[in-house]
């Protein structure tokens, strides 16, 4: 129980990685503060963190509002007394090609994907500065690193949380506080449901061919060096990693688990 005593506040906590990551560090002794925009998901991992033993707390909010973001550290903050670790995973995927992203796909991408991160880390920051100590976790995406077609906007976010996830290292190591980012490749979850769709509509208008359903994840995932694609458990297994004192001299780094991906 290596998180025993700590408190973790993970952010999209509904469904998908977040969840696993909420009930990984769970397990792992944390008591788990769960957001998500969704309140009946956010509530849902916050159940299953009390049944696996540890103390919970849904706090929907969501994280494109400043206003919300605050509002949430303080819930959090008056229930637990402290945030050790944030997990700033709450995201949005989606697929268009460059020349057609509208400018509200832009800013909802960027808002969501990388304001977010900025915000709620320096919120929580705040919080941690007082407690000199804390770890933070930023979901990046290999696609911030590559780029990734279809994904000018998500790739921007992303190479944002990867840039700033280095800037908040600096200036918060002199607090105990360590920064560190994680970059999924292919990961099998709902975001993908949507995302297959979209890409298929997409080659589909340029070849005029019809593509099965499932066929353009498959395509990303065969990308992947071994060849199928990760599970949210095996990004929450390397958070748990970050968020323990086995990384206690790891800080300002980006992590990918990816199965060895290199987009086409
Ligand atoms: N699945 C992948 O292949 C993959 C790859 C690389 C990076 N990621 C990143 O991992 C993170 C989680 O992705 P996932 O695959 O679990 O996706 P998902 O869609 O299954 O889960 C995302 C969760 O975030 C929540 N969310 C969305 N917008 C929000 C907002 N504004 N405020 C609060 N919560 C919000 C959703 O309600 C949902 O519960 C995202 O940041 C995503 O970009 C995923």
């Amino acid at each position: 129980m290596s998180l025993e005593g700590k408190v973790a506040l993970v952010t999209g906590g509904g469904r998908g990685i977040g969840r696993a990551i909420a009930l990984r560090l769970a397990r792992d002794g944390a008591d788990v503060a769960v957001n998500d925009v969704n309140p009946e998901t956010a509530s849902r991992t916050a159940a299953e963190v009390a049944a696996l033993g540890r103390r919970s707390l849904a706090v929907p909010a969501d994280v494109a509002d400043g206003a919300q973001i605050t509002d949430m550290v303080h819930k959090v903050m008056a229930h637990f007394g402290k945030i050790d670790i944030l997990v700033n995973n709450a995201g949005i995927g989606h697929m268009r090609p460059f020349l057609e992203i509208s400018d509200q796909e832009w800013e909802q991408m960027l808002r969501i994907n990388a304001y977010g991160v900025f915000k709620c880390a320096q919120v929580v920051a705040r919080e941690m500065v007082k407690q000199r100590s804390g770890r933070i976790i930023n979901m990046a995406s290999v696609a911030g690193r590559q780029g990734q077609h279809n994904m000018c906007h998500y790739s921007a976010a992303k190479g944002a949380v990867i840039a700033m996830t280095h800037t908040m290292a600096k200036e918060l190591a002199p607090y105990g506080i360590l920064v560190n980012a994680l970059a999924p490749g292919v990961i099998d979850t709902e975001i993908w449901v949507h995302q297959d769709e979209e890409l298929r509509a997409i080659r589909s208008a340029q070849t005029g061919k019809t593509y099965e359903k499932g066929s353009a994840f498959q395509h990303s995932v065969k990308m992947a060096l071994l060849g199928r694609p990760g599970t949210a458990e095996e990004v929450a297994n390397v958070a748990a990693f970050l968020a323990s004192s086995d990384s206690d001299f790891v800080t300002g780094q980006t992590i990918n688990v990816d199965g060895g991906i290199y987009f086409d």
